[in-house]
């Protein structure tokens, strides 16, 4: 029988990555608690017209990537590829706008896309990310960037600079739209016949394909520029962002072929990308989406956010600094020196664990040596050897140093040392 393996495009996280994860996690939360978002946790699975209907019926990830299934009541479902969808949902099924606009909200979890896998590139992956609903305020941009901005930051990453595009509102999509149609039709033969179909029905989802020969095209200096074609409101509002983005310290460099591969977005764009990522460099992507909550059905209300794709993240962050230290490594290795002190071990371990200490002893019937050399492999500060009449030898195992005491005193000794590592 061939081993089991994982899916291709999925893979197992194992304890020795966790670090990075826990990392990540806890620097997210932390800079959301600060921002004022507030945690929200979709399914992982929506109905399949949800996500054609958001994410657009031309693009790559409803026409090809999406994981779609019956279930036993014929009905089509579809494993999220992502997290706005979903939280634009959930928004308007629980009415959060009763709640006070704007609602910041923010998401962690496994998205799900069958793309060819590459490093970088996977079936699952995970996201975190934001979506502010409620405001149309160009400072709402600015916002979720420099959210993103101070997490990078935060996990170590000095070079910064963000890809930035603004699409406009419907007037200036159209006449960009009917420029770049104007284009494609001129290069149409050396399209990949997805594209050429596609200067029909969705030109801009031309710009983000991954075909080499469109890629090709694309590197032409003749491609019109969103950019040129914004209405004056436009153009101010795309100068706001820049003002504010200035204002918060933020690098950008502006990119007018970003369009992003999604068809819900209506305004300012952004990307960033890290280095040493190769290929799949973006790290993080998202923007203004004003008429999404009114298409699925909602109150006609704008809206921005980003994602980061947490693999990719991990990948940079494995290149950029040393593997984070992860807090509560063992604090006390319970040993015993026989058969007999066995029991006592065992109570030992169980009082130092309720005192809220990480302890740890042997379940192999090892040696006494075997035991210490366990301790020192788990990196724990203290082995507590069990001695006779509720006695103990204690060996800080940073220093080498031993001495005898009470069980009652050693606990008090721990109970006092993690006071102080706490204040
Ligand atoms: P997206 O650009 O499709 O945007 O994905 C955001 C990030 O998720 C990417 O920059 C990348 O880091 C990561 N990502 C995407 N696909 C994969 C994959 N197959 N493997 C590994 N990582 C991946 C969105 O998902 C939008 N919902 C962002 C948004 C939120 N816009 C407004 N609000």
């Amino acid at each position: 029988m061939d081993p089991l393996k994982a899916i291709r495009g999925t893979s197992d996280i194992l304890p020795a990555d966790m670090p990075y994860w826990h990392r990540i996690e806890k620097v997210v939360r932390d800079v959301m608690r600060r921002f004022g978002y507030r945690e929200i946790r979709t399914p992982v699975f929506e109905e399949t017209g949800l996500f054609a209907r958001s994410i657009g019926e031309d693009t790559d990830i409803v026409v090809k990537e999406m994981y779609t299934f019956h279930d036993l009541g014929g009905r089509s479902l579809t494993l999220r590829p992502e997290g706005t969808a979903s939280v634009v949902r959930a928004f308007i099924e629980h009415s959060l706008d009763q709640q006070g606009l704007p609602q910041k909200l923010w998401y962690m979890g496994p998205m799900f896309r069958q793309e060819r896998p590459q490093k970088g590139r996977q079936r699952q992956f995970h996201q975190f990310g934001v979506e502010a609903v409620g405001s149309p305020d160009s400072l709402m941009d600015a916002e979720v960037m420099h959210l993103f901005d101070v997490i990078a930051g935060e996990l170590g990453f000095d070079e910064r600079e963000y890809l930035l595009n603004c699409l406009g509102g419907e007037e200036s999509r159209s006449a960009y739209r009917a420029e770049l149609v104007k284009f494609l039709n001129g290069v149409k033969g050396k399209l990949c016949s997805n594209c050429q179909r596609r200067v029909e029905t969705n030109p801009l989802r031309v710009l983000d394909c991954k075909e080499p020969d469109c890629r090709t095209v694309l590197e032409s200096p003749a491609l019109p520029r969103t950019t040129d074609h914004l209405t004056e409101d436009d153009r101010a509002i795309f100068e706001e962002v820049r003002r504010h983005l200035e204002g918060l310290g933020i690098r950008y460099r502006i990119e007018p072929s970003l369009v992003r591969g999604l068809d819900y977005y209506t305004g300012t764009v952004f990307e960033m990308e890290l280095a040493g990522l190769g290929a799949q460099s973006a790290v993080m992507g998202g923007g203004r989406y004003d008429r999404l909550i009114a298409d699925l059905g909602g109150k006609d209300l704008p809206a921005v956010g980003f994602a980061c794709g947490m693999e990719r993240l991990i990948l940079a962050m494995k290149k950029n600094e040393e593997k984070p230290v992860e807090a509560g490594a063992i604090d006390v290795y319970v040993v015993s020196p026989d058969e007999s002190s066995r029991d006592m071990a065992v109570r030992y371990l169980s009082e130092i664990r309720n005192f809220g200490f990480a302890a740890e002893m042997d379940y192999l019937g090892r040696s006494m040596k075997a035991q210490m050399k366990a301790a020192a492999r788990a990196h724990a500060s203290t082995a507590l050897i069990v001695e006779p009449g509720g006695m103990a030898s204690v060996k800080d195992m940073r220093t080498s140093s031993q001495e005898t005491m009470s069980f009652e005193s050693f606990i008090n000794t721990l109970k006092s040392r993690n006071k102080k590592s706490n204040q």
